[in-house]
């Protein structure tokens, strides 16, 4: 017998349960729920797994009773939302997705899965790959942005960045890919609400994203708190059993979100915890994160019929062996084991400093005042999130020390040594107080130019952090419409969570990016865009409304059967403003200039199984070495069923040197022109596509050319 069925067979009731309960060890608490009696809890087999703990000390201590005081010595599994960075600090998810650059996002993942497994971690909660369409909801912060195409190339990414070569390597970590699914379409992007989205959506929009992490090998997925059509995801037997094991063959861990399993007591699916914790177990949910209804109720279950011990033993079997893979049998001790590597810091903070600076978008360079003179001698750093340094990271900063990140006032102050930079708030981020305005208004006077940096405060994106209003918060839009008043050049950067909808800003302002929170290096990172230092590279993963109530908006929609077109009464538009985005999908400003041509498909008629070579030439007219970031578009204007106007199969970025044409192809096998047919079932159907590539998903940049399939 292996070492699990030997323990399956000597496991009394209560130890099996303890290995599908997780409680929270906090330093962090991060919902609701009470601490239960850690220590004892381990010692009697009736808590298998932690989330919320880190350190080499503070893990080894309660590994420690985990092997040597419990009767079975089985290791603890050890989890933490090390989501973009753990003491090092990147970007965060949105932010990245910006870079458009699967290589990075996956060394991100490996250094952070790295500082994360040397504090004793052995499991994250990350990555995020809901598809967001809706910045109301704040947690489009941590999503891949609106694309299904990219949200899978970032999922496999992110979890070959954490979990490495090998799980049970010292330095990798389990990941868990959440959350399954459909959680970023909740109604009017209210938190935790109701996700009411067809089952072609779930198909062709929220649910790739994790096949494409299981085909990479993910160890863990967590259903959403929410529910989707009525079926809350924690007990939805037919997504979680049904496709995800049954069709995409998962055999890793599921676990709950915080406290979900009770919460299906408030979405009135079970009327006791006993039904709701039978209700998690039959629908696949191993582990119950926090809640406690597995370990106090699944016994009752049993007895009432609710619940086999074959479904408790299935479940057990595969946190078992998660922990296996993860090599904690063999050496419980090897993460947290090593001393933290400092002298890697310098290395990671490089890292986030590329990171942060390929993750800026340039969203507008009206007056192409970017980059700064290198003859600028006195610049004005006015606004709230100048100086903010703890904000810049973002909503999850696992063991990132606030006190470590530099701002962007101090970003530009080191750039520009010989420049005199004054700096002044002016407002607050939230809050009605305008009596500094005056004061920013008069250190303005001398400048040659004013680099105002507004934006949210971290906490307003992220979980439980929705809003109705995408403006700017507090008193910012007074502060802003001063300065740009005063006739001074002004270069405004966004740091939020989410794209703010604000046209007079862009109407007005010399130039506009969108920073993000950019982690530890923030403010390096947005001085090496302002200075030149480093030409933007950041592309948009969504598209940018004008107004809240354009939302949800996204680049790949379905065709109207009234198109709009401007002027036209009768077309699908608004009344007060025409339908489309503020900036498209895809778009960002860089400080060379691109030209695409000679769009070619070779062949132009395939057939099933063959692939299409697609290329054209791109040539970088400016002076300036520069990436221009292209974007593979398909659309297949007559099928069974409506198809989007455009859908990315392919994005390429490439380095041009001034001046410099460069060919750029991609292959394309045929098959990536199926799609959810009528049935729900895949199908590739006969006839021609159109095949288009742009640095956006704005049809007027695009090069278009088309290929038949026959049979
Ligand atoms: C969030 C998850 C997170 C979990 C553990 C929940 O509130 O929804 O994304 O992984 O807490 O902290």
């Amino acid at each position: 017998m292996g070492r699990i069925d030997t323990l399956l067979a000597t496991m009394t009731l209560d130890e099996k349960i303890g290995q599908l309960n997780m409680v929270a060890a906090s330093r962090v608490v991060t919902g609701p729920g009470e601490l239960r009696d850690l220590h004892e809890g381990i010692r009697t087999g009736r808590i298998g797994n932690l989330l919320n703990l880190w350190g080499a000390d503070e893990t080894r201590a309660v590994q420690r009773l985990a092997m040597e005081e419990s009767r079975l010595g089985i290791p603890l599994l050890m989890g933490l939302d090390v989501i973009h960075g753990h003491h090092t600090i990147f970007p965060v998810s949105l932010a990245e997705a910006c870079q458009f650059a699967p290589d990075l996002w996956e060394k991100t993942a490996r250094a952070a899965a790295e500082e994360a497994a040397e504090d004793g971690v052995a499991l994250t909660f990350a990555p995020m790959l809901d598809v967001a369409r809706d910045p109301r909801w704040g947690r489009i912060i941590e999503s891949p942005g609106e694309d299904p195409w990219i949200a899978c190339q970032m999922a496999a990414a992110k979890t070959r960045g954490f979990q490495g070569l090998d799980l049970a390597a010292r330095d990798s970590l389990a990941a868990t890919d959440k959350h399954l699914c459909a959680y970023s379409a909740v109604t009017a992007g209210r938190e935790y609400a109701s996700a009411d989205v067809s089952e072609r959506a779930l198909h062709e929009i929220y649910l790739p994203p994790f096949a494409s992490a299981v085909a990479a090998g993910v160890a863990a997925i967590m259903p959403a708190f929410i529910d989707v059509a009525g079926a809350p995801m924690t007990a939805n037997a037919k997504l979680l059993q049904g496709w995800l094991r049954g069709v995409v063959g998962f055999d890793g861990v599921l676990i709950s979100d915080y406290n979900s399993v009770a919460e299906l007591l408030n979405h009135g699916v079970a009327a006791d915890l006993v039904e709701a914790a039978a209700l998690a177990l039959n629908a696949g949910v191993d582990i119950d994160m926090t809640s406690g209804a597995y370990i106090q109720c699944l016994p009752e279950a049993l007895q009432r019929g609710l619940v086999t011990m074959t479904a408790i033993g299935a479940s057990v079997r595969r946190v078992l062996k998660l922990k296996e893979r993860l090599g904690l049998f063999d050496d419980p001790y090897r993460r947290g084991s090593v001393p933290l590597q400092a002298s890697r810091a310098a290395e990671r903070r490089e890292l986030a400093r590329e990171a942060g600076r390929r993750a800026i978008v340039l969203l507008s360079n009206r007056t192409e005042v970017l980059p700064l003179s290198p003859e600028i001698r006195h610049i004005a750093v006015i606004g709230p999130l100048a100086a903010a340094s703890g904000e810049m990271l973002g909503s999850w900063a696992s063991a990132g020390r606030p006190e470590d990140a530099v701002s962007i006032l101090d970003g530009l102050k080191a750039a520009l040594p010989q420049c005199r930079i004054d700096h002044a708030a002016g407002v607050e981020i939230t809050g009605e107080k305008t009596d500094g305005i005056s004061a920013a208004v008069d250190l303005c006077a001398e400048a040659a130019i004013v680099v105002l940096c507004l934006g949210e405060s971290a906490a307003m994106s992220g979980e439980a952090a929705s809003r109705v209003d995408l403006g700017l918060p507090g008193r910012q839009r007074a502060l802003a419409q001063t300065i740009l008043g005063l006739g001074k050049p002004v270069v405004v950067t966004l740091s939020s969570g989410r794209p703010l909808t604000m046209p007079w800003l862009f109407e007005r302002a010399d130039a506009v990016l969108a920073t993000w929170f950019l982690g530890h290096e923030a403010g390096h990172a947005v001085a090496d865009v302002l200075t030149g230092k480093f030409n933007p590279t950041g592309r948009l993963p969504l598209s940018w409304p004008r107004h809240v109530g354009q939302v949800p908006i996204f680049y790949n929609e379905l065709p109207s059967g009234r198109p709009y077109a401007p002027g036209v009464h009768y077309s699908s538009t608004y009344l007060d403003l025409p339908p489309t985005p503020q900036f498209p999908f895809g778009h960002g400003l860089s400080y060379s200039r691109f030209a695409l041509s000679d769009l070619r498909c070779e062949p132009t008629r395939v057939r099933a199984g063959e692939t299409v070579e697609v290329s054209l030439a791109v040539h970088n007219e400016s002076p300036v070495d520069g990436d221009v970031t292209l974007f593979l578009f398909v659309r297949d204007p007559v099928a069974s069923v409506a198809r989007p106007l455009l859908e990315v199969k392919g994005m390429q970025k490439a380095a041009l040197a001034a001046r410099e044409r460069k060919d750029v192809t991609w292959r394309l096998p045929v098959e990536d022109l199926s799609f959810v047919g009528q049935s729900l079932e895949r199908v590739l159907e006969l006839g021609r596509f159109e095949i288009h590539v742009g640095q956006s998903a704005d049809a007027a940049g695009l090069l278009s050319s088309a290929i038949e399939l026959a049979k």
